[in-house]
């Protein structure tokens, strides 16, 4: 899933190769927020698939987006006021949160980081939502050692105090509430 072969031109159709149960994986996502939530942190936004879908679900909320690439922030911007270019193993943008989400982003992070992360996020917010790609016996999307860092789904609920809702395949979704 190397992220320097994703441009947002290409992005949707390219992702879909790589994870064919992507649409499922952002349901789930959304299916795994606990209550509607007003002010939502996103982690990762990428072209805006998991906030589409969010405000679809939750009209009243309000999403400030993160995202660490340049070209992905410059295409979010187009339908979403608040997208940020950031990193998100830096200090986060000032809670508190009513939600914390990140899909397929927090994979990037090695396992210090993401617990780091997760530290943040745990003083912040009063719910988190990851959906990610996993480590598990099927592994369908293509790793790239390089930036690609997977946890099993035990792990990241572990390190977020949080549970497994759903987990198919190497795809996993993990919710917390604080
Ligand atoms: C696989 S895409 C997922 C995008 C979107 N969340 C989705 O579900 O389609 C991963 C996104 O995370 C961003 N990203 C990767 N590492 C990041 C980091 N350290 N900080 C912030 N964003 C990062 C990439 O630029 C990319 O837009």
């Amino acid at each position: 899933m190397g992220q320097f072969d994703w441009k947002p031109d290409t992005y949707s159709e390219l992702i879909r190769s790589e994870v064919p149960r992507y649409d499922e994986l952002q349901e789930q996502a959304i299916a795994a927020i606990p209550f509607p939530p007003e002010r939502v942190l996103e982690l990762g936004m990428g072209t805006g698939e998991t906030t589409r879908r969010l405000i679809e679900a939750y009209p009243d909320s309000w999403v400030i987006g993160l995202d660490s690439s340049a070209d992905m922030v410059f295409r979010a911007r187009e339908n979403y006021d608040d997208v940020q270019l950031a990193r998100i193993e830096d200090p986060l943008p000032e809670g508190p949160w009513d939600l914390v989400i990140g899909v397929l982003s927090i994979h990037h992070l090695r396992s210090d980081a993401k617990k780091n992360l997760f530290r943040q996020v745990r003083e912040q917010a009063r719910a988190f939502v990851i959906g990610d790609v996993v480590k598990a016996d099927i592994q369908v999307a293509p790793i790239d050692p390089a930036y690609d860092f997977p946890e099993t789904a035990a792990d990241l609920a572990e390190w977020c105090g949080g549970e497994v809702t759903w987990e198919a395949d190497d795809l996993a979704v993990v919710r917390a509430t604080y």
